[in-house]
């Protein structure tokens, strides 16, 4: 049974996944009008997993026989001045989100709920990736300048994501 703090933290958690989510379908949206197909589908790829995290979360409230609260998803930033701002403002979304993970996996060491923090630790390690993968590409386009030729090839190099 999950404590009622535990469960509004999840909930919590649940939301920032799917306005993670909703982020990443506005930048990849943002991609394709700049005519940048590769990051655009790197973006909706990342929208998936943001998806999934936040399933992930739902069934593990359910299984513990905890109430699932969804909350409305603010509007997200629609337009950004070029790749390097909109990947640095998901840099700092993943940033802002491990944070948001510690601090939960903080609240149920407190609490003593071993089991949220069992489930807590693939996102702990998710989050490792999440903000390695995106800091990679900020560096890419801080090496690139001003030069398009690099940035059509860094483009092309993300269209070759696959699914995780
Ligand atoms: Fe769900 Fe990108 O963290």
């Amino acid at each position: 049974m999950l404590s009622n703090k535990i469960e509004k933290a999840i909930n919590k958690q649940i939301n920032h996944e799917f306005t993670n989510a909703y982020t990443y379908l506005a930048m990849s949206a943002w991609f394709d009008n700049q005519n940048l197909s590769g990051f655009a589908h790197w973006m909706r790829l990342q929208r998936e997993d943001e998806l999934s995290h936040a399933a992930k979360l739902v069934e593990f409230v359910v299984d513990r026989g905890g109430r699932v609260e969804l909350e409305s998803i603010g509007k997200p930033k629609g337009s950004y001045n070029s790749p390097k701002e909109a990947i640095a403002a998901a840099l700092k979304l993943e940033q802002t989100t491990t944070a948001l993970v510690n601090n939960l996996f903080g609240l149920a060491a407190e609490e003593k709920d071993y089991a949220t923090q069992s489930r807590l630790q693939w996102f702990v390690d998710e989050q490792v990736e999440e903000e390695k993968s995106v800091s990679e590409i900020l560096a890419k386009l801080e090496m690139a300048g001003d030069s398009k030729g690099t940035l059509l090839m860094l483009d092309h190099q993300l269209a070759k994501r696959g699914k995780s």
